[in-house]
C-alpha cells in the first residue's frame, strides 16, 4: 500500500501535523508511507504559462516535480491543512494549482484529509474535497476536524479530533482493501 502524507501547515510540528500523524497510525505496518512537508519545499503557484496544454505535463522546474512523482506513486493520498483565512494554507493552494496538468493521472487514487482551525473551516473542507473530486480521486475518510486556537499542540482542547483523524485513516485503509482485495 503506497501512502503519501502531505503536511500543509507552515508549522512542522503543529496541530495539523498531529492530526496527520494520528491518521497514519491506522495504516498497517506493511504500508509504505512517504511524507512531504510542503513548507520544506520551494515551489511557485501556477504561472498560467499553459505549456502543459502542449507538453501534457508541467515544465516548471522546482520542487513540485518531486511532489508529482510522489502523487503518481501513491495509491492513497492524505492531506492535512490548517484553516488560514477561511481556506486551505497557501502552500496547499499552490500545490493544487500546480496539478492542473494532471487531469486523469490521479483518477481512482484514494484521497482523504484532516483539517484544523477554530471557525470558518467549511471552505477548507470544500476546497480539499473539490480538489480530490475534480481529479476523479476516490474521496474517503470520515471527516476529521481539529478545533484549535493558535498555540502549538493545543489540539487536546478537542478530544474528538485525534479519534476522528484515526477514523479517517481507518476508512482509507478500508476503502483500499475493498478495491484491492
Ligand atoms: C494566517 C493565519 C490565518 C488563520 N485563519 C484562520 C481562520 O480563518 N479560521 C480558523 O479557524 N483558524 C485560522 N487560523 C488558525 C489556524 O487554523 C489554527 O491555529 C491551526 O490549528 C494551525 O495549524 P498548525 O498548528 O498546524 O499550524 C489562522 C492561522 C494563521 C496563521
Amino acid at each position: 500500500m503506497n501512502v503519501l502524507a502531505i503536511y500543509g501547515s507552515p508549522r512542522r510540528g503543529g496541530n495539523t501535523a498531529l492530526m496527520v500523524n494520528e491518521a497514519l497510525t491506522a495504516f498497517p505496518r506493511e504500508a509504505d508511507i512517504h511524507s512531504i512537508f510542503l513548507s520544506d519545499l520551494s515551489f511557485t503557484a501556477c504561472g498560467s504559462c499553459r505549456e502543459c496544454k502542449t507538453t501534457g505535463y508541467c515544465v516548471v522546474d522546482d520542487d513540485m516535480q518531486r511532489i508529482y512523482k510522489e502523487m503518481l506513486w501513491a495509491e492513497v493520498i492524505l492531506i492535512g491543512s490548517p484553516t488560514q483565512f477561511s481556506d486551505v494554507s497557501a502552500d496547499i493552494k499552490k500545490m493544487m494549482e500546480r496539478t492542473w496538468w494532471m487531469k486523469g493521472e490521479l483518477k481512482n487514487t484514494i484521497g482523504g484529509y484532516v483539517v484544523t482551525g477554530r471557525r470558518y473551516m467549511e471552505s477548507t473542507i470544500n476546497t480539499l474535497q473539490a480538489f480530490m473530486l475534480r481529479h476523479r480521486m476516490i474521496l474517503g475518510g470520515s471527516g476529521a476536524l481539529g478545533y484549535t486556537f493558535t498555540e502549538m499542540g493545543i489540539l487536546e482542547n478537542d478530544p474528538l479530533a485525534l479519534q476522528d483523524a484515526k477514523n479517517t485513516g481507518m476508512r482509507l485503509v478500508e476503502i483500499y482493501h475493498l478495491i484491492h482485495n
